[in-house]
């Protein structure tokens, strides 16, 4: 079976490809290689043992995504692609509506013109805003504190409008908590470009000696330790979950909005502890003034994934530092 992968070459996407492959699916990359690298692919051919599909071009160009479906009888979309990063989306909102929303308003035309009407989506927790208490529950208030967040809701809207619309349409929203960690093989991982905003690959990138220290952002929080808390869950158990999401989409065509997360908070300095332990090598921090929008904490209700998609994370935090430690130092410089 046939299965598009919207930005499959990049951090999720790739690791999402190798899990379905081995699921017995046969997953088709589509990518622009915006915010990633070819050599992705060879390093996917390494891991499955055969040649990768790819195709590369753009979800906005129609034409284009219609002819792709049509060749290969595409039987389902899973749809990574799109801007993420959220300091960006402030100084460019623009870039963020037109790559996110518009975007994937080109690739539903091209999907329903060819009657592929089977879409499994990248939303975020970050459609929760601010949540009121943890954990959180999907049917929490939603709301958004920049474009990024903004883009990725209003993309939710469209996907109940045209369920609506239209009932033939089965659509998977998964909301991810924290992506952290790599494939154990160490060939595939989170490869950011230029500074990262994220704690996990700043930490390893602190470790590999890229950069001198790690700021803290805020240790006044009401936390156990005054730091940040967030469910980290490991790209693997991520990759996981949209297979069972492909295959209960297919298996009783109802769709769902589902979190994707472990149920449980790490703070920063527990992340810190955990990528001194794994690396064998010392993480120099210093605090900094809390980063603006965020929250003191934020971690996923997993019951409704649990009983939906019969999934629940397997990894934990030493997993997801080992893993990222061995994908960071073998790659000092990412793709590059
Ligand atoms: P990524 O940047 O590594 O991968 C996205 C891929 O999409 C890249 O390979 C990029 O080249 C490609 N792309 C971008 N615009 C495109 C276009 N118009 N046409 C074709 N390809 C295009 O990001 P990721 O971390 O793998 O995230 C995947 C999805 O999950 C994104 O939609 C992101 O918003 C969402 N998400 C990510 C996180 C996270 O922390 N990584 C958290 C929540 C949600
Ligand atoms: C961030 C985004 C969110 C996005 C998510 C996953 C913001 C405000 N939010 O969320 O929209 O969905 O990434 O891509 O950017 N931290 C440090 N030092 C650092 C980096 C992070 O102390 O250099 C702290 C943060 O303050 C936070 C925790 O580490 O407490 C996790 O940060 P991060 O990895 O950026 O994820 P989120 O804040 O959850």
């Amino acid at each position: 079976m046939h299965i598009l992968l919207t930005g499959g070459a990049g951090y999720i996407g790739s690791h999402t490809y190798i899990a379905l492959v081995q699921a017995g699916f046969t997953p088709v990359i589509l990518d622009d290689f915006s915010n990633s690298s070819p050599l992705v692919l060879e390093r996917l051919e390494r891991i499955t043992g055969r040649a990768v599909l790819c195709e590369r071009g753009s979800i906005a160009d129609v034409p284009f995504v219609k002819a792709l479906l049509e060749r290969l009888q595409m039987q389902a979309v899973i749809h990574f692609a799109g801007f993420k990063a959220v300091g960006e989306s402030v100084a460019q909102p623009l870039k963020y509506y037109d790559n996110n929303v518009a975007g994937t308003t080109h690739l539903l035309q091209a999907m329903d013109a060819t009657a592929c009407r089977t879409l499994v989506f990248s939303s975020s927790a970050t459609v929760y805003g601010d949540p009121v208490s943890v954990p959180i529950t999907e049917d929490f208030a939603r709301g958004h504190t920049n474009p990024y967040g903004h883009s990725k809701l209003v993309i939710e809207d469209m996907l109940a409008a045209l369920q609506n619309s239209d009932p033939s349409w089965k659509v998977a929203v998964l909301r991810y908590f924290n992506p952290v960690g790599a494939h154990p093989s160490g060939l595939i991982g989170e490869d950011p470009r230029g500074t990262p905003n994220n704690l996990m690959p700043y930490v390893a990138q602190v470790a590999v000696g890229r950069r001198p220290f790690l700021n803290v952002y805020g240790n006044d929080y009401p936390t156990e330790d005054g730091t940040g808390v967030r469910d980290y869950i490991h790209v693997q158990d991520l990759a996981l979950g949209h297979v069972q999401a492909l295959k209960t989409l297919k298996a009783n065509g109802k769709s769902l909005t589902v979190n994707l997360g472990t149920g449980r908070g790490y703070s920063v300095l527990d992340v810190v502890r955990a990528f001194e332990k794994a690396s064998g090598k010392p993480i120099a921090f210093e605090f900094a003034p809390r980063r603006q929008g965020d929250v003191a904490q934020c971690y996923a209700s997993t019951t409704l994934a649990n009983q939906l998609l019969n999934w629940t994370a397997q990894l934990g935090l030493d997993a997801m530092c080992t893993d990222t430690w061995r994908w960071q130092s073998a790659n000092p410089n990412g793709f590059e």
